[in-house]
């Protein structure tokens, strides 16, 4: 397939809006499968995604499509939708040209409407607009294609109207895919190289690699290497997902497919990495951003640089450290203002500039803070000195959209049923976390739970699922802790600083929060909030969020009866119970979604007793104080004896064994007070 002949798009769109149903419509009018042939969402194979109806991982699916005598290949993307998933959008952002953004002609759009139009604005993608469900009786698609016009300034004229359900219109998105989307810009004949965007452990086959190729042809039997390691590699198998493994004899630039070259371990197979022929290694790709032919028009109607107007402000700022300031849409088009976090260099000083605004609002906080404070900068870093480039900014730019989807945001520990299980759940652990790259792990020691790890996750979700997966696919069961966010702790003594070897410490555990006396300051992280809902909601919304110490930033009408407001939230108040409260106040009607928004000081307190109450109608008909955790003797014992008196440790570690079942007691009983508070 010459590249010309190839179209690369995702589907993305708010949670349930129905990108599912129309990647299965898609399969089915290209012939790719029988229609009624297949379950209903084809592409979520995953056990977690069929049980809870929701799509956490992309899938690719190949297929062929004839269009005025010629067949193309279209390499289809179908994404998440929730919040917690949104690195799995922006990676497979990286391998597509183009994005279907479907929008419920009933539901109107949402705050992943929002995130989603921007994660593919930002990376300059070409964006197909459609309204879908126009079957429903309560569906109203020209209300809907108003509120697109305002939120995101897409003229009512560009959208399609279609019904993935039935099928209608999808013909017509088809045919809009080929003519809007530009073919990729790969060259068969350079050496080939491929960007690395999923992989998986296949229980019978071993690592998958699914791989974008950006230039030259590869086949069974090539010598292969990644960027990331020496390694070399012989190609065992190649082929293209339609949508289940179908062997090819070739990959070509421009297609998507699988790489099978028999990898032993998991982490073997990073994503984002770039593969090529051994005997003609190539630079590292970077997420591929199509140059966007500027109209000629338009260029002259060109405002100054997003750079220069930036480096106005700064020079301008009435305070030393900081400003802040807003940039408009077309400023931010082609450039690194795009992105959450980046560093800039005005007059020979360098600024950290942090976006705290979501679009529609750009708006940018601008600081003198030295980037090494930031942690997603240490993996930046890292990448970097592994590409061994001195980069410009705009791939540094690049880099770090590709890298800050990453930053986990919840904490919790992990530990196995009984320590026997540690090895396979090792074992589980690293093959499920090739496949969900966002995992972050460190070990851990807990005197209750023995050796285990601490996680973390993108949100509770990402969480519950990433648990979930564990025990239904790699049938690892576990104990989970409650799950916490990162604190930052400025130390006060050089002491500590030394000892730490930074003056700030992030925190991911309780257990190891340094001493109050020892800290000038803690610091959580907060968040920039969006919640799209209906205006009768308003009341009662400002309510909840007030509870959990938010702080109003806008509130914009979309139309006479939709409301977007922004608020500024500690991410420990939003990761609990927000989303679920959200929704029952309002009846499934209102959507969220956020993004970082910088740490500021809080007071934190290690160990506090716990009342756990069960009430029924206001009435409390159980109640157990869990005491403070006390020092922990057991754990020094079992040290302090070390192998020499075997009787003894043992007996401690049956105690451990006790604690671990009064904890499963505890988890019992809160789930026992759960079901008495819905009765
Ligand atoms: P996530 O993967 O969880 O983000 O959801 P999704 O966007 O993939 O949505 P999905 O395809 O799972 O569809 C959600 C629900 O909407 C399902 O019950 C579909 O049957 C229904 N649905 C999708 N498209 C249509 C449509 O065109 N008309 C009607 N009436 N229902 C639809």
């Amino acid at each position: 397939f010459p590249p010309e002949l190839i179209r690369n798009f995702c589907i993305v769109a708010h949670v349930d809006h129905g990108k599912s149903t129309l990647a299965d419509r898609i399969l089915e009018i290209t012939g790719t499968i029988k229609p009624g042939s297949h379950d209903n969402q084809v592409l979520d194979r995953l056990e977690v995604e069929r049980e809870r109806g929701i799509t956490v991982k992309a899938q690719t699916a190949s297929l062929f499509y004839e269009l005025d005598g010629k067949t193309y290949l279209l390499n289809l993307i179908d994404t998440p939708g929730h919040v917690d998933f949104n690195y799995e959008v922006a990676r497979s952002l990286a391998a597509c040209q183009g994005v279907v953004l479907l929008v419920d002609a009933n539901q109107g759009v949402q705050a992943q409407t929002l995130a989603t139009f921007y994660s593919a604005f930002e990376a300059d993608k070409t964006i197909i607009p459609a309204l879908n469900k126009i079957d429903l009786k309560h569906a109203n698609p020209d209300a809907v294609a108003a509120q697109m016009k305002k939120a995101l300034d897409i003229e009512p004229s560009e959208v399609l109207r279609i019904s993935a359900k039935l099928g209608t219109g999808v013909p017509d998105l088809l045919r809009a895919i080929v003519h809007r989307i530009p073919p990729p810009v790969g060259n068969v004949n350079k050496p080939f190289r491929g960007l690395v965007f999923d992989s998986w452990f296949d229980k019978r086959r071993g690592v998958v690699t699914l791989v974008a190729v950006v230039d030259g042809q590869l086949k069974k039997e090539d010598k292969i290497s990644f960027v990331s390691s020496d390694k070399v590699y012989e190609v065992k198998d190649i082929g293209l997902m339609r949508p289940d493994k179908v062997s090819a004899e070739k990959l070509y630039a421009g297609q998507v497919g699988y790489i099978m070259c028999g990898m032993k371990t998991t982490k073997e197979a990073q994503i984002g990495d770039t593969v090529s022929h051994k005997s003609s290694p190539v630079p590292p790709i970077l997420p591929i951003r199509p140059a966007k032919q500027m109209h000629p028009e338009e260029k002259s109607k060109a405002k100054p640089a997003a750079s220069d107007v930036v480096a106005a402000y700064i020079r301008q700022r009435r305070h030393p450290a900081w400003t802040s300031f807003f940039l408009s849409r077309r400023h931010v088009t082609n450039s690194h203002f795009g992105l959450s976090h980046f560093n800039f260099n005005v007059d020979g000083h360098n600024y950290h500039v942090l976006r705290t605004g979501c679009f529609p609002f750009l708006k940018y906080h601008c600081t003198k803070r030295p980037y090494e404070d930031l942690s997603w900068d240490n993996r930046l870093m890292r990448f970097l000195k592994i590409l061994n480039l001195g980069l410009p900014m705009l791939a540094y730019g690049l880099a770090a959209s590709f890298l800050i989807k990453h930053e986990e945001r919840v904490f919790a520990g992990v530990y196995p049923e009984d320590q026997s299980q540690n090895e396979s759940l090792r074992g589980s652990l690293d093959k499920l976390m090739l496949n969900d790259s966002s995992v972050s792990v460190t070990m851990e020691q807990s005197a209750a739970l023995g050796q285990g790890w601490r996680l973390g996750f993108l949100g509770l979700l990402h969480m519950e699922v990433f648990l979930q997966r564990l025990e239904y696919e790699h049938g690892a069961t576990c104990i989970a802790t409650i799950p916490s966010v990162p604190y930052r702790a400025k130390f006060k003594f050089e002491k500590q600083i030394k000892e730490f070897r930074t003056e700030v410490l992030t925190v991911v555990n309780p257990q190891s929060i340094p001493e109050a006396s020892v800290v000038s300051e803690f610091s959580e992280p907060w968040v920039m909030g969006t919640i799209l809902t209906p205006s009768e909601y308003m009341g009662e919304i400002l309510a909840i969020c007030m509870e959990r110490r938010a702080q109003q930033k806008n509130a914009t009408f979309l139309d006479n009866t939709r409301v977007l407001m922004q608020f500024h939230m500690p991410l420990s108040e939003v990761i609990v119970d927000f989303f679920d409260i959200l929704k029952s106040k309002t009846s499934g009607y209102a959507s969220f979604d956020y993004e970082d928004a910088g740490y500021r000081p809080c007071t934190l307190v290690k160990q506090f007793p716990v009342a756990i109450q069960a009430t029924v109608g206001g009435k409390i008909i159980a109640r157990e104080d869990l005491k403070q955790l006390r020092k922990d003797v057991v754990a020094q014992k079992i040290y302090s004896h070390g192998g020499r008196d075997k009787g003894r440790a043992q007996k401690l570690l049956n105690r451990q064994k006790e604690g671990k079942a009064r904890m499963r007691m505890v988890e019992t009983f809160r789930y026992h007070t759960t079901v008495l508070l819905k009765f």
